[in-house]
């Protein structure tokens, strides 16, 4: 059957949306570009703000409209965190859904589809955060994890993601994740390393390691497999030259980490580790078991062990009861810490989460507008003195593709423009006038410019 696949939320939905579209093309289905002309629409949903839901649900209610209209079949499916979340109860709203599916069980789509085309609904939400059959499910994954899409749409083929751990037991109390993705578990270290080899086999020179708290893995079965260990050993295969990893919890970033990213050569020194607030009492509110000056503590150390490194943070603006001056610390925390980028997101109430029960969200949209602005301008002065001190240096990059505007360009007719992007090893977009068959490939450039987001960059030919 012709499919569609619609991907939203974090970079876990990314590599589960390659790990479907891998399994439906190896059960015979074939993917299609454009929604009108499949006969299944999925989609791989994120709950963690309600704007990411209220995406979806618009997409739903057209499909609705258009299986109405329609007099051949249309399937429609939902699978993901927005699946697991609702349930059955996603059926109140959009009653032609004919699949929804949790993140955990994405393996079986294939055998879903297919009971879909002999007539039936099907609902297959994962276990319980404390189901014993969760290991079973576990497995399946695992073996999962290595059927992977074979192109990439659009994507280099030297980047992969693997998965080394699932779901999170933080609780922070705006958070949907653990309901959604359950309980934390790390995976097998052998047979996150044979993925890895595999996968560097293939051509893959660039993998990012995923967890929801990355730097939380522990393997425990005999002698105890920490993160460290864990990079240690994947940063052995060889032909792997870049090895990264997102996102990290404050709370977990020990110096054993630190010290395997000062001497392991291809671990890259970038850390992207949500801040979320600058205040205490803020911090203590959200849960996020760890103060201001103990965030303050990992930048330091994280700057004196691994001089070279980049941080990257998250931000939620407008809490409840985030005051004038709990905001003020948060934009003093990114003055301060020389962040590369930031991502700034308005506080959204998620059902069911404990701040959604017990705190009021009492901080009002124009001020949360306006709060998110201010943090938005603080990180592009900080982000821009971060970019401008690279100018002048030589980097080596690892070259993605084209950029959006010379894809533009390309259909304008204008073949000869080839402005391209790559990233260097401290995650920096690099933009420089180039070739569409260095996709892949890892070059030197010389940085001429920059700007609060991006560096430019001419071909180095030294
Ligand atoms: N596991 C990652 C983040 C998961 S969600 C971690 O712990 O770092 C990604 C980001 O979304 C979070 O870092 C947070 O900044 C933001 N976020 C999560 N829940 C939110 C909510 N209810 N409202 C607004 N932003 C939220
Ligand atoms: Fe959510 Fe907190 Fe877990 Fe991150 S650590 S996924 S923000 S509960
Ligand atoms: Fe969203 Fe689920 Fe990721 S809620 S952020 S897609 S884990």
């Amino acid at each position: 059957m012709k499919v569609f696949l619609e991907t939203f939320g974090c970079q876990m939905n990314r590599l589960d949306s390659e790990l479907i579209t891998g399994s439906l093309i190896s059960a015979g289905h074939e993917f299609v570009r454009d929604r009108k002309s499949a006969e299944v629409v999925l989609y791989n949903t994120c709950s963690v703000r309600a704007h990411a839901e209220d995406r979806v649900h618009s997409r739903l209610g057209a499909d609705g409209q258009r299986k109405a209209d329609r007099k051949s079949g249309l399937i429609v499916g939902v699978l993901g965190c927005m699946a697991q979340r609702y349930g059955r109860s996603l059926l109140k709203r959009h009653p032609h859904v004919d699949i929804v599916c949790g993140p955990g069980q994405i393996h079986r789509l294939a055998e879903l589809i297919s009971q879909v085309s002999m007539g039936q609904r099907v609902i297959r939400l994962d276990p319980s955060r404390t189901d014993k059959r969760d290991a079973e499910s576990e497995e399946r994954m695992d073996w999962m994890d290595l059927l992977r899409d074979p192109s990439p749409p659009g994507a280099s083929r030297a980047q992969a993601y693997v998965r080394v751990m699932r779901g999170c037991d933080n609780f922070c109390t705006y958070c949907i994740v653990p309901f959604v993705r359950g309980a934390e578990r790390s995976r097998d270290p052998n047979h996150i390393v044979r993925e890895v080899a595999r996968l560097v086999d293939a051509g893959r020179t660039e993998i990012t390691l995923l967890g929801q708290k990355v730097n939380s893995y522990i393997w425990r079965d005999g002698q105890a497999v920490r993160f460290s260990d864990l990079l240690a050993r994947i940063s052995a295969v060889a032909g792997l030259r870049r090895l990264r990893f997102v996102t990290s919890h404050p709370v977990d970033f020990t110096d054993d980490i630190l010290q395997a990213m000062r001497d392991l050569p291809n671990v890259c020194p970038y850390i992207h580790c949500p801040a979320q607030s600058g205040s205490d009492t803020v911090l203590k509110r959200m849960n996020r078991r760890y103060t201001r000056s103990q965030y303050d503590d990992l930048i330091c150390r994280a700057r004196e062990t691994v001089p070279e490194v980049v941080l990257a943070g998250d931000f939620i603006v407008g809490f409840p009861g985030e005051s004038e001056s709990d905001h003020e610390t948060s934009a003093d925390l990114i003055r301060r810490s020389g962040y590369k980028n930031t991502f700034i997101f308005k506080y959204s109430p998620r059902p069911g989460t404990i701040a959604a029960s017990k705190y009021e969200d009492d901080v009002p949209t124009s001020v949360k507008k306006r709060r998110n602005n201010d943090l938005l301008a603080v990180q592009a002065e900080v982000g821009l003195a971060h970019h401008q001190s690279c100018v002048g240096s030589t980097v080596e990059i690892l070259v993605e593709g084209p950029s959006p505007r010379s894809e533009k360009q390309a259909k304008a007719a204008r073949p000869d423009c080839t402005q391209m992007i790559g990233r260097t090893r401290g995650d920096h977009i690099v933009v420089f006038d180039g070739d569409r068959k260095l996709a892949g490939r890892y070059i030197d450039v010389r940085i001429t410019g920059a700007d609060s987001l991006l560096l430019f960059g001419r071909l180095s030919h030294s």
